[in-house]
C-alpha cells in the first residue's frame, strides 16, 4: 500500500521502516533537512536496537524514501500518518502546532481521497481539530477533497520499538469510517496474524486510551516510589515489599520498580497533558496531579542523599555518573533523571564524569562543552579521580561491575544508586557504602 509518514522521529521512523519491511511503499516527510540528508546517507538519527539494518535495507530496496518535499509526500500516500511531536505547551498541555501544520499541508496538496491517521499522542478532540483544519484549508484554497481522520495511537517502547511495532500487543483504531477501518486492517494485516489484535472504537475513546495507558504506567511507578519513600521512614526494604506485592497477579511484577523517577518523552508530558485537559473541562485529576508531583520530587532523591551524606557541601567533588539516557537501550535524554542530578550537582559546584553506552553524543549536544562535565570513554574511566559514584540508568552493562576496582578507584567507597541494581548486603561485604531507593537501613548508611 502507498503510505506517507510525516515526522521521522522515534515513532515515525520505526513505524515507517517496519511498514516498508513487510512490503508497503513508504515515503517519510520531515521538515528537518539535515535529518533527511543524513538518512539518505544511511545515518540513523536515533539509537534503537534493530533499526539501522531495517532502515538501510528498505531504503536500498526503494521501499523507504526520505524527503522534505511535502507535496510529493501527500500525493504519494493513500494513507498518511501524522507522527510529529506533541511537546508540552507553556502550561503543560499538548502543543498541537506541528500536528495542525501537517493537517494544513495535507489539505494544500491533497490530490485524491486520503486517510489521515493521527499516530502522535494527542488530546481528546484533536481528530476533530485536524478535520476542521483540513476542511478550513480546502475551503480557503477553493478546493474540494474527501478524507477520513483516524486515531491510531502508538504504544511502542523506546529501546524495544522495532519489536513492538513488528509484534504489537494491540492495534487501536478509532474511526467512524468503514472504508478507513478496512484499509487500516489491510495495512496492519502482516502484524495481525497470530490472533486479532485490532481493537476498534470511536475516535475520542482511542485518543483517551493512549493517555490512559501511559498515565496508568506512570501511576504504578509513582505509587511504588511513594511506598519506597515510606519504607525509608519505617526502616523496611522496598525490594522485599516489591516481591511481596508483585506475586499477586492482580498487581503483577511489571512496572513496580522503585527508582529516581520516570523520564522520557512520553510519561511526563502525557501525565501533564491529561491533567491540563481535565482542567479544561472542569475536572480536577487528583490522582494524576499526585503522580506528577511524586515523580518531580523523586528526581531530586539522589541529590538529596548526596547532600545529606556530605553535609550539604559537594563543592569541588567529582562524581562518577553511570547512565545518562532516561532508560536503557535508548539515547533519548528527554526528561531524564540524570539531567536533574547533573544540574543540581553543577549548581552545588561539583564536577560530573559521566558514561553512557549510547547517550554521550546527545549529552554533548544538550550541554555543549563545559568545565564541570567530562564525558568518559568507559564506565571504568569515570572512576579516575572521582570522589564517589552515582547511577541513573539501569543499563545491563552496569549490573555486575568490578566492585574491587570501584572501591579502590573512588576516593570514598560510596555509591548512590537510583535504580537499585545491587544488594546492600553484598555492597557492605565489599566495603562499599551504598545508598539505594527505599532500602531501609542502607539509606542511612548503617549496614
Ligand atoms: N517516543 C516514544 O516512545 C513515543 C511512543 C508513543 C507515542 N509517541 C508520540 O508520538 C509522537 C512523536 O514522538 P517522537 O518521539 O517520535 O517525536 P520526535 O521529536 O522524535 O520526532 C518528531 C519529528 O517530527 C518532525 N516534524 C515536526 N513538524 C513537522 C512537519 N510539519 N512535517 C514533517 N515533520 C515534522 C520533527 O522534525 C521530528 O523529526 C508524539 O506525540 C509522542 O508523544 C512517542
Amino acid at each position: 500500500m502507498k503510505v506517507t509518514v510525516f515526522g521521522i522521529g522515534y515513532v515515525g521512523l520505526v513505524q515507517a521502516a517496519v511498514l516498508a519491511e513487510v512490503g508497503h511503499d513508504v515515503v517519510c516527510v520531515d521538515v528537518d533537512q539535515n535529518k533527511v540528508d543524513n538518512l539518505k546517507k544511511g545515518e540513523i538519527p536515533i539509537y534503537e536496537p534493530g533499526l539501522t539494518p531495517l532502515v538501510k535495507s528498505n531504503f536500498d530496496a526503494g521501499h523507504l524514501i526520505f524527503t522534505t518535499d511535502a507535496k510529493a509526500g501527500v500525493e504519494h500516500g493513500e494513507l498518511i500518518f501524522i507522527a510529529v511531536g506533541t511537546p508540552p505547551d507553556e502550561d503543560g498541555s499538548a502543543d498541537l502546532k506541528y500536528v495542525l501544520a501537517v493537517a494544513e499541508t495535507i489539505a494544500t496538496h491533497m490530490n485524491n481521497h486520503k486517510i489521515i491517521i493521527n499516530k502522535s499522542t494527542v488530546p481528546v478532540g484533536t481528530a476533530d481539530r485536524v478535520r476542521a483544519t483540513v476542511s478550513g484549508k480546502l475551503d480557503a484554497l477553493s478546493k474540494t477533497g474527501e478524507f477520513d481522520v483516524v486515531s491510531n495511537p502508538e504504544f511502542l517502547k523506546e529501546g524495544a520499538a522495532v519489536n513492538d511495532c513488528m509484534r504489537p500487543d494491540r492495534i487501536i483504531l478509532g474511526t467512524d469510517s468503514e472504508h478507513a477501518e478496512k484499509k487500516l486492517r489491510e495495512l496492519y494485516s502482516p502484524f495481525n496474524r497470530n490472533h486479532d489484535k485490532v481493537i476498534t472504537m470511536d475516535i475520542r475513546s482511542a485518543e483517551l486510551t493512549k493517555y490512559a495507558a501511559n498515565c496508568m504506567l506512570a501511576t504504578k511507578i509513582s505509587f511504588m516510589n511513594e511506598i519506597a519513600n515510606l519504607a525509608e521512614y519505617f526502616g523496611a526494604d522496598i525490594e522485599h515489599v516489591r516481591h511481596g506485592i508483585g506475586s499477586d497477579p492482580r498487581i503483577g511484577y511489571q512496572f513496580i520498580y522503585p527508582g529516581c523517577g520516570y523520564g522520557g518523552s512520553c510519561f511526563p508530558k502525557d501525565v501533564q497533558a491529561l491533567v491540563r485537559s481535565a482542567n479544561s473541562v472542569g475536572y480536577k485529576a487528583r490522582i494524576l496531579e499526585s503522580v506528577e508531583a511524586v515523580n518531580y520530587d523523586q528526581k531530586e532523591k539522589l541529590f538529596e542523599y548526596i547532600m545529606r551524606h556530605f553535609n550539604n557541601d559537594v563543592k569541588g567533588k567529582t562524581v562518577a555518573l553511570w547512565g545518562l539516557s532516561f532508560k536503557p537501550n535508548t539515547d533519548d535524554m528527554r526528561e531524564a533523571s540524570s539531567r536533574v542530578l547533573m544540574e543540581r550537582l553543577w549548581e552545588a559546584g561539583a564536577m560530573v564524569q559521566a558514561y553512557d553506552p549510547e547517550a554521550m553524543e546527545e549529552t554533548q549536544r544538550l550541554y555543549g562543552d563545559r568545565e564541570d562535565l567530562r564525558l568518559m570513554g568507559t564506565k571504568e574511566a569515570t572512576l579516575n579521580g572521582a570522589d564517589f559514584m552515582a547511577i541513573c540508568t539501569e543499563w545491563q552493562m552496569f549490573r555486575a561491575p568490578d566492585f574491587e576496582l570501584i572501591k579502590t578507584k573512588l576516593k570514598e567507597p560510596l555509591i548512590f544508586d537510583g535504580r537499585n541494581l545491587f544488594e546492600p548486603q553484598r555492597m557492605a561485604e565489599y566495603g562499599l557504602q551504598y545508598y539505594a531507593i527505599g532500602r531501609g537501613l542502607s539509606v542511612k548508611g548503617k549496614q
